[in-house]
């Protein structure tokens, strides 16, 4: 599934461990909590980097029609919890995205080229975790994480092609960054699972 999109796994430092997946299957219905959270957080960080940057004419395309793909993801999501009678509850937030963008500059445009560097991180890894699930989930969730494979490409191409629009110089020292620090929240053990956490620590 993922060989279709080449250029989000050349992005992305490593695949995820097999130890979260099998966390993921554990606890199926966090999984389905805290994704509800995540398509709602990317629909509003969408939203405000459209509050922020309103004379960027592409940003403003881009995630306007971003932010409402995210949020028709939440109502799939919410949806399928609700026929399933899981409660949607308020959760804390992984350390991974804080762990990313307590990176930003401060200066501008480097805040703005970080913050979409970031989220093309955020969609790239959204997209291969969907793809690692698949295979494991039943009919009803293979088939919904299979729709969103392609819609989390697009955005992490989004993301990607305005970071390079906006930053006028060459970003690859920053992706590579950004990049390590990335394979460091996959890969180092984490407290909590999320969507976007590491593995759990070992008993
Ligand atoms: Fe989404
Ligand atoms: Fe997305």
């Amino acid at each position: 599934m993922l060989s279709e999109y080449p250029e989000l796994v050349a992005f992305l430092p490593c695949e995820s461990p097999q130890a979260w997946v099998q966390w993921a299957l554990e606890n199926e219905e966090l999984l389905l909590v805290d994704h509800a959270h995540c398509e709602k957080k990317a629909a509003s960080t969408a939203m405000s980097l459209m509050y922020r940057y309103v004379d960027r004419d592409n940003l403003l395309t881009k995630m306007s029609q971003l932010a409402r793909e995210e949020l028709l993801h939440f109502e799939q999501v919410h949806k399928i919890m609700r026929r399933r009678n899981i409660p949607y509850v308020h959760l804390e937030a992984s350390r991974y995205a804080h762990g990313l963008r307590q990176h930003i500059r401060t200066h501008e445009p480097a805040k703005l080229v970080d913050t979409l560097i970031i989220g093309a991180f955020v969609e790239a890894r959204s997209c291969e975790r969907f793809a690692v699930l698949i295979p494991h989930l039943d009919d009803e969730l293979a088939k919904f994480y299979r729709s969103l494979l392609k819609s989390e490409a697009r955005h992490f191409e989004d993301y990607l092609s305005l970071a390079e629009e906006y930053a006028g110089e060459p970003i690859d020292e920053r992706i590579a960054f950004f990049r390590a620090l990335e394979h460091q929240l996959i890969v180092a053990p984490d407290n909590e699972f999320r969507v976007h956490s590491g593995p759990p620590k070992a008993a």
